[in-house]
């Protein structure tokens, strides 16, 4: 796998590939990988002759009191297990080569309709700072197709319009979300809990759980959804939204809506934790 922070490489050698005609699949992480971030490696390979990786924290996503200086940054383990996965090529880029001019550039990509409401009203800019990475790395990178997880699944939202409405010539494919044996969905942030905050950050998805088989009865909405909030409190969450949308476009839910998704986000200890089920009833 060749590992480069320089744009000028990652260009030379995707346009090697592609002259040879071989296809190009990108996976885009934060880094501090595990089976969730692997998995879209290995479905890139399954889809492409060659996977791309990028790992970058991006500043332009965090809030001001968030955890940008803590987010695990675990290159060593991350390379092996890429390597072990397929990938070829990983984009390792420092911040001053993103935003040569600071995070206080003149443009930027903003999906409102999506991404101010959920995660983006607790996180004022988070999605205007990944729909704008997510755009950079799609023109650094130039890939035919790329793949995120469905355990982001308003991110996965965001990303599906800004490549519709931009245009953008790149097939965006969402993969199932991979969770750990107690339901607990994987994320790199679930390092920030406590062995005892663990064992009981498997009630999110258990709230979920419950809240879709309520719903499949015709149970009413409100009770439910308050009932499951009573749940991950008296476990210690302090929930943030948990509510029932549309899965097509995450509208609150309508009577005749099919195909539904439960979002939720909550705090366990230092953690924010989301995460999501679709349905149809
Ligand atoms: P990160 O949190 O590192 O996630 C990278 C990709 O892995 C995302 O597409 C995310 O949805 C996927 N992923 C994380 N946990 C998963 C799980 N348990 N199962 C399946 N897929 C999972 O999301 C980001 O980084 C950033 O916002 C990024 C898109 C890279 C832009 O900075």
């Amino acid at each position: 796998m060749i590992t480069t922070a320089a744009i000028t490489d990652i260009r030379a050698q995707v346009n090697a590939w592609r002259t040879k005609g071989e296809t190009i699949a990108f996976v885009p992480t934060m880094g501090n990988l595990h089976q969730g971030h692997i998995t879209l490696v290995q479905q890139a390979r399954n889809q492409a002759d060659h996977v791309v990786v990028s790992i970058f924290v991006n500043p332009m996503q965090f809030g001001q009191n968030e955890d940008l200086d803590a987010y695990p940054r675990t290159l060593d383990e991350d390379s092996k297990a890429l390597i072990a996965a397929g990938a070829e090529l990983l984009f390792t880029p420092t911040p001053d080569i993103i935003y040569p001019k600071g995070l206080a550039q003149q443009t930027y990509v903003d999906v409102p309709e999506i991404g101010d409401e959920l995660c983006g009203a607790s996180r004022p800019g988070h999605f205007r700072g990944v729909a704008t990475i997510v755009n950079k790395l799609f023109n650094i990178v130039q890939p035919d197709m790329a793949l995120f997880g469905k355990k982001d699944f308003q991110q996965l939202l965001v990303i599906k319009t800004m490549v519709e409405d931009l245009s953008l010539p790149i097939d965006i494919i969402g993969v199932d979300t991979i969770r750990e044996p107690s339901g607990l969905a994987m994320s790199s942030r679930n390092g920030y809990l406590t062995a005892q905050e663990k064992i009981h950050a498997a009630a999110l998805k258990q709230a979920l759980d419950h809240m879709a088989a309520s719903v499949q009865q015709g149970l009413d909405i409100e009770t439910v959804t308050q009932t499951a909030k009573q749940s991950l409190i008296a476990v210690g969450f302090t929930p943030d939204y948990l509510e029932l949308r549309n899965a097509h476009n995450l509208k609150p839910a309508c009577d005749y809506d099919k195909e539904l998704v439960i979002v939720a986000a909550a705090y366990l200890g230092k953690a924010r934790l989301i995460d999501n089920l679709t349905f149809t009833r």
